[in-house]
Parts: structure tokens; C-alpha cells; sequence
């Protein structure tokens, strides 16, 4: 197969824009299926970090065609301001962009009523990044979401958002007792964006299956990770759009058979930023060091993120739902200064002893890590890029999680550059 699925398996932020950015340089085309600008994939390009939110992490790459498909959820406005940005870096776009039609608009609307929403939810909020993603899902669902083909001509655009607009400001004033938003003012900022993006409107499920047919080499970018899936995940503690492999076909028109191989990306240890059940959070000095050494601020919201120690129940799971057969760990190096480090190898639930990983979020939060502890490497693993320059002990590590996870590890990240990689296998 000459495509490969990146997905996260973890509660986001696992590095799956830094190691598709680094596959990118044998890729055609790099996809993303799902999610929108709550996605934060930090890449570094010339030496500087730079945050992708909607365009795909190989944009920085010449060559590449990068594909924003149809199960995305675009913020026109917010798109139109990161091609700046990402502009501004050096990085040229233009016909490498390609935004299917399909794609579904978030609107200020969509951003305003989470916003309420959120502040309504006070102390069970879900922690959302506030872009519009959930209420943007939930009118597609509806049927009441503008998918983005729409701005192929303005005039049908402004019909539809002007009663959809309205049908928002009611529920902003009435519900939440806010100020309704200007549907004039809107009107003419997006009119501006649209002029931008409409170069980008494209049919793009045809394109990717007559590439896919000519063998052409495609990564599927995914973005969040397996423990946010809508359906799959620690809801209501998720995001809102299909995060797992399943998600590949339906978010960009390729037949399953189609769809190549599943990498699974993992930390070595785990990270959440917002609400719900992580049962191997660490509240002590320990979580400090991996967030300062591992820089755990998030790209999208700069909330610091919660820190833990390896969690394998999770990670069986998610090799499970998203039937992954090899595996990328990252930011090992994090961990080179610990002297022991522990990894969750079952989860104590009413006393009981279990390595299924629990489907309610309710069992979840009752979950008590059992650990296992090996002993840590306590060398600087950052310049490795060869195996024999990896230690012996964070070898063993790796094998430890291989064995347990029932996968091969195909490569492990030691640095955010995007050399810094020992492949132990071909990924693409
Ligand atoms: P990448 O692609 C980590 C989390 C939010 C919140 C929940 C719902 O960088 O891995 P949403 O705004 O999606 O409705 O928020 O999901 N979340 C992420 N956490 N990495 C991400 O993306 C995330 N995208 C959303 O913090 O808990
Ligand atoms: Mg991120």
C-alpha cells in the first residue's frame, strides 16, 4: 500500500504533525480527515517552531499536495489568517492547497454559542479550545451546517447564512442572554475570505482515489487522538468528529479497501489539556519535569497540559479500535533524566483487577493505575539517530511497550527537529 494513516492514540497532541511532516518528503499528498483548527501540529520549519491548525503538516514541503477534506470543519476567517502566518514564514501556498467543497464552515456563530455554552456548563465544562468545532459538527449533523462550497458563489452563501445567522442570534439572546452578533459585519469579512479561498474549492475524493489507483503515496493526517474519538473516546470528554482510523473514508470519500496501513502515534508518557477521566495523571514534582522538559503548554490554547506516566490499557485500546500494527513513540528524550520510570499495566476498578479499558467515562474516573517500574536510561537521548546510538535502557523501554502494546515500534521521535528520528522501519 502506498498510503498510511497517521493517528494520535492518546488524548491528542502525541506528534502527529512533526512526524508527518518529516514522512511528507516521500509523500504526494498529505490529508486531513477530521477536526479543524482545534488541532495544533507544531512542525519546525528552518529551525523555528510554526503551529499548522488547518493546513496539513506537509505544506512546508514542496511538492506536496495538501488536502483539506470533506470531513473537516474550516474556519474560513481563521484559515485565510494561518496561510498569512505560515506565509510569512517562507512557506508557499497556492495550488498546493486543495479545500474540498464538502467541508463544512465553522462561523462566528458556531464560535459565539460555544463560548455561551461553555460558560453555562461553569464547572463541568468539557475544557473545549473554543474554535466552533463541536456546534459546527452539530448543524452538519443537523442539517442546518454550511459546507464551504457554498462561497463558490456569494450571493447563495449570503441566503443561507443570513437565516441561518438570524436562527443563531435567537438562540444567543434568548438562551444565553447574549448580544446577537452583526450579520452585516460578518457578511463582509467573509465576503473578503472567500475571495481568498475560492482558488482552493475542489472535488477532492476524486482526485485522492485516482492518485491512490496510480499508486501515488499519501499520508493521512490525523489530528486529536483515539481517547477524543466522538464515538470511541472518554465522552462527553471528547472532541466531536471521528478521530480514529475509521474516520479516513467518511472524512475524505476513499473506500476502505482503499486505505493503507494504520501508525499509531503515542508520547512516551501521556498528556491531556481539558476535562475528563486520565487515570494515570501525576500531581507531583514528576509531572513538573515532564511538562517543562517536554515544553506541555498547548499549541492551540497555550493551557498548560496535564502530565502522566505511560498508560498501556489506553494504548492497547487504541491499537485495538484503530487496528494498528506499528507504532511511533515520541518525545522519549522527555524522559531521559528519570531514574525509574513507571508504565499503568492494568487499572485497579472496585477492587477488582482489570486490563480492559473501561467505555464510560464514570468507570474510568474510579480507575486506579496498577504500575509496573522500570529502570530509566539517565542519558541524553536527543542527538540519537541510529539505534546502536539509542541506550540500552530506553531500547528496553521501547521493546517493553512493542511487547505489551502487541505492535512493532517503526520509528521513535527524540526532538522536535524533524531529523530528530531513529526509524527502525520504512514508515512510507
Ligand atoms: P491535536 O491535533 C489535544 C481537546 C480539548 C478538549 C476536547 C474538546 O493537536 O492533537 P474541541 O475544541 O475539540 O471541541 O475540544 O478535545 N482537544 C485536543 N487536545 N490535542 C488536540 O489536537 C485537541 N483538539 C481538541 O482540549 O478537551
Ligand atoms: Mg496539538
Amino acid at each position: 500500500m502506498s498510503n498510511v494513516v497517521i493517528v494520535g492514540t492518546q488524548w491528542g497532541d502525541e506528534g502527529k504533525g512533526k512526524i508527518t511532516n518529516a514522512l511528507a518528503t516521500c509523500a504526494d499528498f498529505v490529508v486531513r480527515f477530521q477536526g479543524g483548527a482545534n488541532a495544533g501540529h507544531t512542525v519546525t520549519v528552518n529551525r523555528e517552531p510554526i503551529v499548522f491548525h488547518l493546513l496539513p503538516s506537509g505544506i512546508s514541503v514542496p511538492g506536496v499536495s495538501c488536502v483539506i477534506g470533506p470531513g473537516v470543519v474550516v474556519d474560513p476567517l481563521g484559515l485565510v489568517e494561518e496561510i498569512d502566518r505560515v506565509r510569512e514564514a517562507g512557506i508557499s501556498v497556492g495550488e498546493n492547497l486543495l479545500i474540498d467543497v464538502g467541508a463544512h464552515m465553522v462561523l462566528p456563530y458556531h464560535k459565539a454559542i460555544e463560548a455561551a455554552e461553555e460558560e453555562r456548563l461553569g464547572g463541568s465544562a468539557i475544557g473545549t479550545t473554543l474554535r466552533g468545532i463541536g456546534p459546527t459538527y452539530a448543524d452538519h449533523t443537523s442539517r442546518t451546517g454550511l459546507p464551504i462550497g457554498l462561497l463558490a458563489s456569494f450571493d447563495a452563501f449570503r441566503a443561507a447564512f443570513e437565516t441561518e445567522a438570524t436562527r443563531k442570534n435567537e438562540i444567543l439572546t434568548r438562551l444565553y442572554g447574549r448580544d446577537p452578533l452583526d450579520v452585516a459585519e460578518m457578511l463582509e469579512i467573509l465576503e473578503a475570505a472567500a475571495e481568498r479561498l475560492r482558488p482552493h474549492l475542489s472535488d477532492t475524493p476524486d482526485i485522492l482515489r485516482e492518485a491512490l489507483s496510480q499508486n501515488r503515496n499519501v499520508l493521512f493526517e490525523g489530528a486529536q487522538g483515539t481517547l477524543l474519538d466522538i464515538a470511541f473516546g472518554t465522552y462527553p470528554y471528547v472532541t466531536s468528529s471521528f478521530t480514529s482510523a475509521a474516520g479516513v473514508s467518511a472524512g475524505t470519500g476513499v473506500p476502505p479497501r482503499m486505505v493503507g496501513d494504520i501508525v499509531g502515534i503515542a508520547k512516551a508518557y501521556v498528556t491531556r489539556v481539558g476535562s475528563g477521566p486520565f487515570p494515570t495523571e501525576l500531581f507531583d514534582k514528576d509531572a513538573e519535569i515532564i511538562r517543562d522538559r517536554g515544553a506541555e503548554r498547548g499549541s492551540t490554547t497555550g493551557r498548560p497540559r496535564r502530565c502522566g506516566w505511560l498508560d498501556m490499557v489506553a494504548l492497547r485500546y487504541a491499537v485495538a479500535v484503530n487496528g494498528i500494527r506499528r507504532l511511533v513513540i515520541t518525545k522519549m528524550d522527555v524522559l531521559d533524566t528519570f531514574h525509574r520510570i513507571p508504565i499503568c499495566v492494568a487499572y485497579e476498578i472496585d477492587g477488582k483487577r482489570t486490563e480492559t479499558f473501561p467505555r464510560t467515562s464514570e468507570e474510568l474516573r474510579r480507575a486506579k493505575p496498577v504500575y509496573e517500574t522500570f529502570p530509566g536510561w539517565d542519558a541524553d537521548t536527543s542527538g540519537a539517530r541510529t539505534e546502536a546510538a539509542l541506550p540500552d535502557k530506553a531500547m528496553d523501554y521501547l521493546r517493553t511497550i512493542s511487547e505489551m502494546a502487541g505492535v512493532e515500534i517503526a520509528a521513535v521521535s527524540v526532538g522536535a527537529a524533524a531529523d530528530a528520528v531513529v526509524e527502525f522501519t520504512r514508515i512510507l
